[in-house]
C-alpha cells in the first residue's frame, strides 16, 4: 500500500475535500454541493460520500472514500508522471521534457488527459485522475436536489433533462466505460480519446477492454444485489452481451471516423491504423514450431478479433445472419492489401446501426432460461474457440467462464492446472523490445491451454442431474 499513502501526500495538497471528509464524522449536515465548480469536493464529506471507508456506514456513504482508495481510476492521473509515461511521452516527442514542467503538462493536456483525468474537472484539480464525474456526469447536476425522496422515487427519468448520467443502466454504463477504454473521435478539438499504434509503440498499453471482465475486476462502491435478483444466472452473460455491442458500437465509430479522415488526408501513412488488426498477427515470438503454423492459424493479418469476435454470441438469432454477413463483407474489406476508406466508411456505419438495433432487443430481454445457458455453453465447449489469435482464444473464455459461473460451475484458475493467468489469460501490459518481463503474453500462448478446461466443462455439463 506504499504507493497509496505517497499519493495521499502528492494529494493532500490540491484536495480540500481531504480535510472536510476526515476532521469530522459530527458533520451530519449535506453541504451545499456545485459551489466550487464542477469539482467533486461537496461530493467528499463525511455526511456523503467520504465516509471512513472501515466505518459501518452504508456503502453509498463510503463510495468516494472507495474511490480515493482502490479506483485504478483515482490515480489516472498520477500514472501520467511515472517513468513509462515519461517515456512514452519521449518517445512521441524525440524531445526530453521535465515531468512537471508546463511543457509536459501541455503535450498530457493534449493526447491523454482527455482519459486519464475528468475533462470536467477543473485544470487544478487533474491530480484526482478519473474522478466521479468521469461516469457519473458533472459534479453541478448532482446538486440539492439528488437528496430528496421525490427525486428518488422518479426512478430511471429522474436523470432524464439533466447533465448526470445514469449509469445504473448497464448499456449507459457500458457507453461510458468504452469511450475511454476502447476510444471515441470526433469529439470537441482536442478532446478526443485514442491509443493509436504510434502510442502503443512507444510503449502504452494495449487496450484489451472486456465490459464484463473489467466490471468484475473494478472495486465496485455501490450495492450489486439488485442485478443478481433481477437476472439471476443469466446476469453475467447479460452483462456480457450489451457490453459486447457497447463495445463493438464504440470501436465501429472509431473506424467510421478513421475512414472518413483518410478520405480527406493527403497522407498513406494513417490508414489503415494498425490498432484495428490483431496485434499478435504481426508481433509473435519467432519460434519453431509454432502454434501459428497450425491449422486455422491465419497467415495474413485479422481485422479486430477482440471486439468483434464472438459477436455472433451476443446477437439475437433472427438478426444474426443478416449482422454476420454484413460484418464479414466489412472484415473482408478491411483485410484486403489496400481498404477503400470510402468502402469502409458505408460498411462500418451499415454494421454499427444494426448493432444499435440489437443492442435495444439484448436490454428488454429479462431473463434467459437455465436450459438455455447450458446448452449454449455445451456448444461452445463442444466447437472450441476458432483459434485464430490468442485475442479470440481470449474472448471465447471469457464467455465461457460468464455463463459457466451463472451456472454455479466452479471456473476458478487453479483448478485448471495449465491455465494460469500469467500463461495465458492476463493481456500484456506493454510489448516493448527492450523490456523482456512484459513481452506478449501470447507467446507463451498455446491453444492446448484450454482443452483440459474445456474437456472438463464439457464432462460436467453433461453428467449434471
Ligand atoms: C475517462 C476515461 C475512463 C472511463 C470513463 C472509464 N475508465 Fe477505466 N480506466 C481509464 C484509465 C485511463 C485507466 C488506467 C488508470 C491508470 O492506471 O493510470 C483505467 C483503468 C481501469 C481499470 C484497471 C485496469 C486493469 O488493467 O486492471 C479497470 C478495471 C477499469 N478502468 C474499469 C472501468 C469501468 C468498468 C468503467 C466504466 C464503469 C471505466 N473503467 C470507465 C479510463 C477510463
Ligand atoms: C483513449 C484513452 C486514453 C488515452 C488518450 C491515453 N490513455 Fe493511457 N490508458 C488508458 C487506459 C484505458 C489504460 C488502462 C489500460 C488497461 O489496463 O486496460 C491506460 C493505461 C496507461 C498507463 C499504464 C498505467 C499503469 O501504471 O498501469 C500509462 C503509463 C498510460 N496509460 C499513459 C498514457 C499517456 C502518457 C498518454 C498520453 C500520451 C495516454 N496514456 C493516453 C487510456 C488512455
Ligand atoms: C468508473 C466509473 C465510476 C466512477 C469513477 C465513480 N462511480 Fe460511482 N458508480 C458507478 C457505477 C457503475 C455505479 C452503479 C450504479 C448503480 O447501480 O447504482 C455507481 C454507484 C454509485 C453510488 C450508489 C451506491 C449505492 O449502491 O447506493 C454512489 C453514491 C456513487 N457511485 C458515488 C460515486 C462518487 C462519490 C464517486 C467519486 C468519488 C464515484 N461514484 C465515482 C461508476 C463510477
Ligand atoms: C500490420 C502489422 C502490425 C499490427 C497489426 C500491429 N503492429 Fe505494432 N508494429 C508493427 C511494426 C511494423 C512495428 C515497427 C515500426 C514501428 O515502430 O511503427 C511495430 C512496432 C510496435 C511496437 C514497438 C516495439 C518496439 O520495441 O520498438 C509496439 C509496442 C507495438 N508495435 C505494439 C502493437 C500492439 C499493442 C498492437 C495491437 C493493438 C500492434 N502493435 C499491432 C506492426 C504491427
Amino acid at each position: 500500500m506504499k504507493r497509496r499513502s505517497q499519493r495521499l501526500v502528492v494529494l493532500m495538497a490540491s484536495m480540500n475535500w481531504c480535510l472536510v471528509a476526515f476532521a469530522s464524522a459530527e458533520d451530519k449536515q449535506p453541504p451545499k454541493t456545485g459551489a466550487s465548480g464542477n469539482s467533486i469536493s461537496g461530493c467528499m464529506t463525511t455526511a456523503c460520500h467520504g465516509a471512513n471507508i472501515a466505518s459501518d456506514a452504508p456503502i453509498w456513504q463510503r463510495a468516494g472514500s472507495i474511490w480515493f482508495d482502490q479506483d485504478p481510476h483515482a490515480q489516472a492521473y498520477t500514472s501520467l508522471q511515472n517513468d513509462l509515461s515519461k517515456n512514452i511521452v519521449w518517445r512521441m516527442t524525440k524531445r526530453e521534457m521535465v515531468v512537471s514542467s508546463s511543457e509536459y503538462n501541455a503535450f498530457l493536456e493534449n493526447k491523454c488527459v482527455s482519459c486519464h483525468a475528468s475533462e470536467l474537472a477543473p485544470v487544478s484539480k487533474r491530480n484526482l485522475g478519473g474522478d466521479c464525474q468521469i461516469c457519473h456526469g458533472s459534479a453541478d447536476a448532482w446538486d440539492d436536489i439528488h437528496f430528496s425522496k421525490e427525486w428518488q422515487s422518479l426512478g430511471a427519468t429522474r436523470f432524464e433533462d439533466r447533465k448526470m448520467v445514469n449509469v445504473e443502466s448497464i448499456a449507459l454504463r457500458a457507453a461510458v466505460c468504452s469511450s475511454c477504454h476502447v476510444g471515441e473521435l470526433s469529439r470537441i478539438a482536442g478532446r478526443d480519446r485514442e491509443v493509436d499504434h504510434q502510442l502503443m509503440a512507444s510503449g502504452h498499453p494495449p487496450m484489451y477492454f472486456d465490459f464484463e471482465l473489467f466490471s468484475r475486476r473494478y472495486p465496485k462502491h455501490w450495492e450489486t444485489k439488485d442485478e443478481l435478483a433481477q437476472y439471476g444466472k443469466s446476469s453475467r452473460l447479460r452483462s456480457w452481451r450489451i457490453g459486447k455491442l457497447q463495445a463493438s458500437i464504440a470501436r465501429l465509430k472509431m473506424l467510421t471516423a478513421r475512414a472518413e479522415k483518410a478520405q480527406q488526408s493527403d497522407s498513406i501513412h494513417d490508414w489503415p491504423e494498425l490498432t484495428e488488426y490483431s496485434c499478435t498477427n504481426c508481433h509473435h515470438a519467432l519460434e519453431q514450431p509454432s502454434w501459428r503454423q497450425a491449422k486455422g492459424a491465419k497467415a495474413s493479418y485479422e481485422w479486430d478479433s477482440w471486439c468483434t469476435s464472438l459477436l455472433r454470441e451476443a446477437i439475437g438469432e433472427n438478426a444474426s445472419v443478416a449482422i454476420s454477413n454484413q460484418l464479414e463483407e466489412l472484415k473482408k474489406e478491411m483485410e484486403r492489401i489496400s481498404p477503400s476508406a470510402y468502402a469502409v466508411q458505408s460498411k462500418s456505419e451499415r454494421v454499427r446501426k444494426l448493432l444499435e438495433m440489437e443492442l435495444k432487443i439484448v436490454i428488454d430481454t429479462n431473463q434467459w432460461p437455465d436450459a438455455d445457458l447450458t446448452s449454449r455453453l455445451e456448444e461452445l465447449l463442444k466447437a472450441e474457440p476458432t483459434l485464430s489469435s490468442w485475442e479470440s482464444a481470449a474472448q471465447w473464455y471469457i464467455l465461457t467462464e460468464s455463463i459457466a459461473e451463472g451456472l454455479k460451475m466452479d471456473v476458478s484458475k487453479n483448478r485448471f492446472s495449465k491455465l494460469t493467468e500469467e500463461k495465458f489469460f492476463s493481456p500484456p501490459k506493454t510489448w516493448l523490445r527492450n523490456d523482456e518481463s512484459t513481452r506478449p503474453n501470447s507467446s507463451g500462448f498455446r491453444p492446448g491451454l484450454l482443452s483440459e478446461y474445456s474437456k472438463t466443462l464439457f464432462q460436467e455439463l453433461r453428467t449434471r442431474p
